[in-house]
């Protein structure tokens, strides 16, 4: 699990040598479904919970920026906050904390993300953040506290300002942490009257969940 983890966080390069690394998730499959979807002729901005080292937060940002949009962008910055556990016993606090190396995840971020000013960074517990119902999103990714109750809070907290046909992504759907998959099952089925499509993306552990 952790070695996929890794992996995943390697500098990874395009046909054409540009860098499409540093995330974990391979925010390319985002801004794919983002750009078939023309998401970004809606009207709002894109959100993300949980932005780790920033590596995702820069690749949406630059695509909003040519749209005229903004990146809401919401982490605790605390690497040691999030102990849950996958099922072979792997703690996201500590899986964040290898990879940092002792550098502060906040001062990594900031680098990342240094020159993109369409990116709103709410250094905050997801669970304190709130937006005003003026705010509209054509887009969300949840990926920030594993605890059933933050992936409620999280999807709660987006779901409420999304669009008709936006979209709302959740990471970690079928991967290793059951309480995260069965929490998004049940969101899907309590919600199934709002939403009008549901698409997995099943090498990335993703899946999406379209607006009606
Ligand atoms: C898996 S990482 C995000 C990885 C990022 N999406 C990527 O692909 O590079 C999860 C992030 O959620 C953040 N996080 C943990 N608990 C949080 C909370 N209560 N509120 C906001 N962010 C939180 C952590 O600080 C961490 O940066």
């Amino acid at each position: 699990m952790l070695q996929r983890f890794f992996q995943r966080l390697l500098p990874r390069r395009d046909s054409s040598n540009e860098c499409v690394g540093n995330d974990f998730v391979g925010y390319e499959v985002l801004l794919d479904f983002i750009r078939k979807r023309s998401l970004h002729r809606l009207e709002g901005d894109l959100v993300e919970i949980g932005s780790f080292m920033g590596g995702g937060t820069a690749k949406l940002a630059r695509f909003a920026r040519r749209h005229g949009k903004r990146v809401f962008a919401i982490d605790v910055f605390d690497p040691g906050a999030d102990t849950t556990a996958t099922e072979d016993g792997v703690r996201m606090c500590d899986i964040y904390q290898a990879f940092l190396e002792g550098r502060s995840q906040l001062e990594v971020y900031r680098e990342t993300t240094r020159g993109l000013d369409n990116i709103v960074t709410i250094t905050e517990d997801s669970k304190v953040v709130s937006f005003p119902k003026e705010q509209r999103f054509v887009f969300g990714f949840i990926d920030g506290n594993h605890r059933p109750d933050y992936v409620r809070n999280d999807f709660n907290l987006i779901w409420s300002n999304l669009v008709a046909d936006g979209a709302l992504g959740f990471h970690d759907y079928n991967f290793g942490l059951p309480e995260v998959t069965r929490c998004i099952n049940d969101l899907m089925a309590e919600h199934t009257d709002e939403i009008g499509e549901v698409r997995e993306i099943e090498t990335q552990h993703i899946v999406l969940l379209v607006r009606k």
